[in-house]
């Protein structure tokens, strides 16, 4: 973002110029002039000179008017060192053009001009005051106004020229844009960086710029600025909201873009439009890359966990990248290249699925030790730390310690005065929905989404005079730490099935134990579950779930009776359970060599004539008339 100050003495010729400067770099222009209170303007009328004190007003509606444009050239005189600083402000000024000029030239340019004369004091009063900038590009008074222009341009576009190309630029600094670029440049990443200058967000770059000054970023000041300061084939992060906008950021940076050069989409977009993206940017010429990146605001400093996937060309280009600033879990780098255009987004919304599983089993621990065990905030966190010895032990138990402990100033614990309706940005539904496309049950974290929904419903749920849950005789801490443990591995089976189904369906090759690997440091569920999982999947590559691999069924055999405890004690309260009853019946379902559907299937054929088959002809399709009267047909 640049901010122009074009300065100098009255007659120096600070507004014309300005002015077409701010034409020709397509920004508003400001008159200092314009800006004096009333007070001012009355005391110039009646021949006073201002003081340090009247200017100091004007100065600030100048620093403010600089504030609410994302670029801009200001003419003012800012003939004294502390006018300019008042400019220069954070997110005011930021280059100083100074109009030098001798004394008599001046003068004698003024008196030969209608209306412009100037009397000899007023003039040399003005050289007085002037204390010259140190810092600033100086130009030479002069009449001719075409060649001073091309002199600030050309000096300008040679500050810009003289910076090295950077390595990497990053598009969108909201607070995970931020981090990852603190990230990148902490690796010795040269950074563009640019955010659009919606209201409210016009110094948002400027403001970076300068607390980072050890980053050493370019702020941008345009999307073709942004764009032509990068190294070709430019590697281009957007860190900005799903949906429209990356289709709106593509169409804005498409006229700048080059042949290879690659979008990295950084955000939680929908597998599917990041395909759609991805075929539409290679007609063109360019990629478009779709990358799920987990850990939040601090996972994106210190390192996220990283899911890209695209050719084989930009993996050459990025894949050290993301292995740079990605988490690292003994010693492995969290990231790992995918095969496929979207796989790495769908692993990503995926991994949300999970999240939603694990957080509301999590939730429906606090309740039952709560509700049923008795525990008060503190004896949970005690009880949740208790478990970090265990493969519990993970990043959400150990927030879920802190939120349990944490009071407000009046010694309160603030989870006690939170609002119980979930909010979701809408990966935990599209997880639920794309398995059902795709024919996968996932009952856990389809139980989680529907609790955020259900949770919605306020209303309802207040109008129901229920009784406190009594403390029950049943539950034992042991039924709740090894029930939810099975609980919470079988959300991971259930996540991961559905990506091995996703993978057969789109044809990606998907090794399943390097999404594993790469969730177990940075991202939202890394926890000490994942190396069982990575043990399990190791076990045989012919497994089409998780259920069938020694590891997995060592634990079933270990833990589910306390699953099915836990449930039933639940149940029997009157405590909703919901994540922890779906984790249980799915898994006696999938255990189950006998379903009742055989009673379905016949339904179905009665009402429908939609046929059914015999287990011992499963091959040939049978109708009945079921009627009563008709027997035997
Ligand atoms: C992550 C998280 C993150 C997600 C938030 C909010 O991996 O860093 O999954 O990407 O957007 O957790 O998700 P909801 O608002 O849908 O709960």
């Amino acid at each position: 973002m640049t901010k122009i100050l074009v300065m100098g003495v009255s007659g120096s010729g600070k507004t014309t110029i300005g002015r077409r400067l701010a034409r020709e770099l397509a920004c508003p222009f400001i008159e200092g002039d314009d800006f004096h209170p009333p007070k001012n303007i009355e005391k110039m009328k009646s021949g006073q000179p201002l003081d340090d004190d009247d200017r100091a007003p004007w100065l600030d509606r100048l620093y403010h008017e600089c504030l609410s444009h994302s670029s801009c050239v200001l003419a003012c005189s800012a003939l004294k060192e502390s006018y300019r600083r008042a400019l220069m402000q954070e997110g005011g000024i930021n280059k100083v053009i100074f109009l030098s000029g001798d004394f008599d030239k001046i003068h004698q340019r003024m008196s030969t001009r209608d209306g412009h004369f100037m009397p000899t004091e007023l003039l040399q009063s003005q050289f007085d005051t002037l204390e010259e900038p140190e810092e600033a590009i100086r130009i030479e008074h002069h009449d001719d106004i075409d060649q001073v222009i091309n002199d600030i341009l050309s000096i300008l576009s040679e500050i810009h020229m003289k910076r090295k190309a950077s390595d990497i630029g990053l598009l969108g600094l909201g607070v995970m844009g931020k981090s990852l670029s603190l990230n990148l440049s902490g690796k010795g990443f040269r950074l563009s960086v640019y955010n659009l200058p919606l209201e409210g967000q016009q110094n948002v770059v400027d403001n970076f710029c300068r607390s980072h000054p050890e980053g050493n970023f370019f702020g941008a000041v345009n999307p073709e600025d942004f764009v032509k300061s990068i190294a070709r084939p430019r590697k281009i992060i957007l860190m900005i909201k799903s949906g429209q906008p990356v289709d709106d950021m593509i169409e804005l940076l498409s006229p700048h873009i080059d042949h290879d050069d690659m979008i990295i989409d950084a955000g939680n977009s929908f597998y599917k439009d990041t395909v759609r993206r991805a075929k539409a940017a290679r007609e063109k010429g360019f990629y478009f890359i779709g990358t799920g990146v987990s850990g939040g605001e601090e996972g994106a400093l210190k390192g996220p966990s990283i899911m890209p996937s695209g050719p084989a060309f930009v993996k050459t280009q990025l894949a050290e990248i993301f292995e740079r600033i990605s988490a690292k879990a003994d010693g492995q780098a969290c990231t790992y290249w995918f095969d496929g255009d979207g796989s790495g987004h769908f692993i990503k919304m995926v991994h949300n699925g999970i999240e939603y599983a694990d957080m509301q089993l999590l939730s429906e621990a606090y309740a039952i030790a709560r509700n049923l065990g008795g525990f008060t905030n503190d004896e949970t966190a005690d009880l949740f730390s208790s478990w970090k010895q265990s493969a519990h032990n993970s990043f959400l138990i150990d927030i879920s310690i802190d939120i349990l402990r944490k009071r407000d100033t009046n010694n309160q614990h603030i989870l006690d005065q939170i609002l119980d309706v979930a909010g979701h940005k809408g990966t935990g539904l599209w997880t639920s929905r794309e398995a059902l496309e795709l024919g996968v049950a996932v009952p856990t974290i389809s139980a989680a989404m529907n609790q955020r929904i259900i949770s919605a419903e306020s209303q309802i749920r207040k109008s129901f005079d229920s009784a406190a849950t009594p403390i029950s005789e049943a539950f034992t801490s042991q039924i709740l730490v090894d029930g939810l443990l099975l609980a919470r591995y079988i959300a991971l089976a259930e996540g991961f099935h559905l990506i091995q189904r996703a993978a057969g369906h789109y044809g990606w090759e998907i090794e399943l134990a390097m999404i594993a690997q790469v969730w177990r440091g940075g991202c939202i569920i890394r926890s000490d579950m994942l190396p069982f999982v990575m043990q399990a999947l190791g076990e045989s590559t012919n497994h089409l779930h998780l259920f069938e691999s020694q590891t997995y069924q060592q634990l079933i055999e270990y833990y589910s009776e306390a699953l099915q405890t836990l449930v039933s004690i639940c149940v029997q309260d009157g405590l909703p359970a919901p994540a922890l009853s779906a984790a249980a019946n799915y898994l006696s379902s999938m255990r189950s060599p006998e379903l009742p559907i055989n009673l379905i299937q016949a339904q179905r054929d009665y009402f429908g004539a939609h046929t059914y088959r015999l287990k011992e002809q499963p091959d040939i399709p049978q109708h009945t008339n079921w009627k009563k009267a008709d027997h035997g047909s």
